[in-house]
């Protein structure tokens, strides 16, 4: 099989499926850089906050006034930097501020268009792994190999509090989790712009009993074995 040249891998699931660290140690191994999608929605809804924006004025905004806010993303080392206003965001993106207002910022159609152009870009060049909930679906519709991340809500629940430092919840904490994911997914899966779903053609994996290498080299393999590379 000729190798395929400069690929495009997606990877689409709900949330605390684990596809960005899993994106991101998939992209290292493969020599690939990674862009993480969801950092871009929490930067614009940073932005918005940062801007003194309240939430009920959302659904009004035009995408020339999200474009104003100044969210970009330059290429690193590995994957994208994220800038807002000129400054680079990491930590403050993953505040329970932003968490709990982004699934509603992201419903909204000119935010998808405001941050369309600068996903498509940053996979210009190809050799990348794109994580979120519409990479396969509608910013790249072409990509060579998708893939659909699932797992069991409570072991969801249970990784997204450890990636929190919580390193054995209780019964009740990991409830209260499942909870607040479960919302966001509803969230993501009902909206009318670019609702979650299986893409088309896409590669199916369950996580809920594999650990974090073995994931990995499960969407490694299977990229290598698809792009005719390994
Ligand atoms: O992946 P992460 O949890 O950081 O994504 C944050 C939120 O951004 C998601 O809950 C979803 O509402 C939104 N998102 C999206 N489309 C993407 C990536 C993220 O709507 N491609």
């Amino acid at each position: 099989m000729t190798p395929l040249r400069d690929p495009i891998v997606t990877l689409d699931g709900p949330a605390g499926s684990g596809k960005s660290s899993t994106a991101r140690a998939v992209a290292d191994r493969l020599g690939f850089r990674h862009l993480d999608s969801g950092a871009l929605y929490r930067a614009l809804t940073f932005a918005l906050l940062e801007a003194g924006i309240p939430q009920t004025e959302w659904d009004a905004l035009t995408e020339a006034q999200l474009r104003a806010l100044d969210v970009r993303v330059e290429p690193g080392a590995s994957g994208f930097e994220v800038f807002v206003q000129g400054k680079a965001v990491r930590n403050e993106l993953r505040s329970p501020e932003v968490t709990t207002r982004v699934a509603h910022l992201a419903s909204l159609a000119p935010s998808r268009a405001t941050l369309m152009a600068l996903q498509r870009e940053a996979g210009r060049h190809g050799r990348l792994v794109a994580d979120g909930r519409d990479m396969g679906t509608e910013v790249f519709p072409e990509a060579d190999i998708k893939i659909y991340l699932v797992a069991d809500l409570s072991e969801r629940a249970r990784r997204r509090l450890r990636d929190e430092g919580v390193a054995e919840p209780s019964d009740a904490e990991v409830r209260a989790q499942a909870i607040a994911i479960a919302e966001r997914d509803r969230h993501d899966s009902e909206r009318e712009h670019s609702p979650l779903r299986r893409p088309d053609g896409a590669h199916l994996i369950d996580t809920t009993r594999l650990d974090f290498e073995e994931q990995v080299d499960a969407i490694v393999a299977l990229v290598e074995r698809l792009t005719g590379a390994g």
